[in-house]
């Protein structure tokens, strides 16, 4: 019901609708179309009212409504099934237990906040009102052992995106922080799950900073990440950020399904921020690597020249540019 009413409001495109158009239409009466309105006054659409005219939508929610997705989404399968919530422990917990029950490839969960996000090596991750919180279920025939390309490739779809959408400074540090100068905007966080050595599915989380407060960032977060309402001075259209984002997931996606993993990674390098830094890249049990990234490997592996020369390959770590 609620979409329909929607729906004769965007038709109209801010003008009023007589509340007799509205109920005949809708085969209501005066009273249940005032607690339809209420009911969508609730979750954030902002209306006019006058007796003579009627009413007319004057702001749409600012939440990420799954309608409200819909209506602009120019995809095939990314974001067509979206499960949202209010609050969740995790997007990519809920993102699993979809994809264990059957969940379509594509099919995205989106959360308004999380109570216990999670981020790469183990870590918290803050997941206010105003970011972007969502996991993309995806079932590629790969090997597990291919899976942190999917992490590379997201990277390289979501600065796309920001730079498309807001031709802000966007950069990538390995393996996927994204960076507006070189404060960290967005987190990547890929987790698969595998079969007879065969990957069934992989849930691909993305956490935007996108109109979140830097303030409640806690001190020793300050001078390293930001959000884009930061960075432009100005809140930005979340519904618009996640449709675009979407259709660019997706056509990477695609790229990468059709062995175009080669192009991807050529991007990649053209976005990174690490690779020409003096790096310091900290490993498990505290060992520490320092030098200087002189390149990627094919498969995403981060190649390090040494102080003394050498070249080390690195696959897993937390990277520090040290020449900021
Ligand atoms: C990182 O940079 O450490 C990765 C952060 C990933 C955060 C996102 S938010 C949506 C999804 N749900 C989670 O719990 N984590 C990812």
């Amino acid at each position: 019901m609620q979409e329909n009413l929607l729906e004769i409001f965007y038709k109209n495109e801010g003008k009023y609708v007589s509340s007799e158009e509205i109920t005949s239409t809708l085969d209501l009466n005066l009273e249940e179309l005032k607690d339809e309105i209420e009911e969508l006054e609730k979750e954030g659409y902002v209306f006019d009212f006058s007796t003579n005219l009627g009413y007319r939508l004057k702001e749409s929610s600012p939440k990420l409504l799954p309608y409200e997705i819909k209506r602009g989404l120019e995809t095939d399968y990314f974001g067509q099934e979206i499960h949202y919530y209010a609050e969740v422990d995790s997007t990519n917990n809920v993102a699993k237990k979809l994809a264990e029950q059957g969940a379509e490839e594509g099919s995205m969960v989106i959360a308004e906040t999380q109570s216990r996000g999670r981020g790469r090596r183990g870590k918290k991750w803050l997941s206010p009102e105003g970011g972007i919180w969502i996991t993309t279920i995806l079932r590629p025939h790969i090997s597990p052992a291919d899976a942190p390309k999917l992490t590379l490739m997201t990277g390289v779809a979501v600065a796309k995106t920001l730079i498309n959408e807001y031709g802000l400074d966007v950069g990538i540090k390995w393996p996927n922080d994204i960076l507006l100068g070189e404060k960290k905007v967005c987190g990547i966080l890929t987790e698969a799950n595998a079969k007879f050595n065969l990957v069934d599915y992989i849930v691909v989380g993305i956490g935007i900073d996108a109109n979140v407060d830097t303030d409640i960032f806690p001190s020793e977060l300050h001078y390293r990440a930001t959000s884009l309402k930061e960075e432009l001075g100005e809140e930005v259209d979340r519904v618009k950020l996640v449709q675009n984002l979407s259709k660019i997931f997706e056509e990477t996606y695609e790229q990468f399904k059709a062995g175009n993993f080669p192009d991807i990674l050529n991007d990649w390098r053209k976005l990174s921020k690490t690779i020409g830094s003096y790096v310091e890249v900290r490993k498990r049990m505290g060992r520490i690597v320092r030098g200087e990234a002189v390149g990627i490997t094919k498969n995403g592996t981060l190649i390090l020249e040494l102080d003394d020369k050498n070249l080390r390959k690195i696959v897993s770590g937390e990277c520090i540019h040290l020449n900021e």
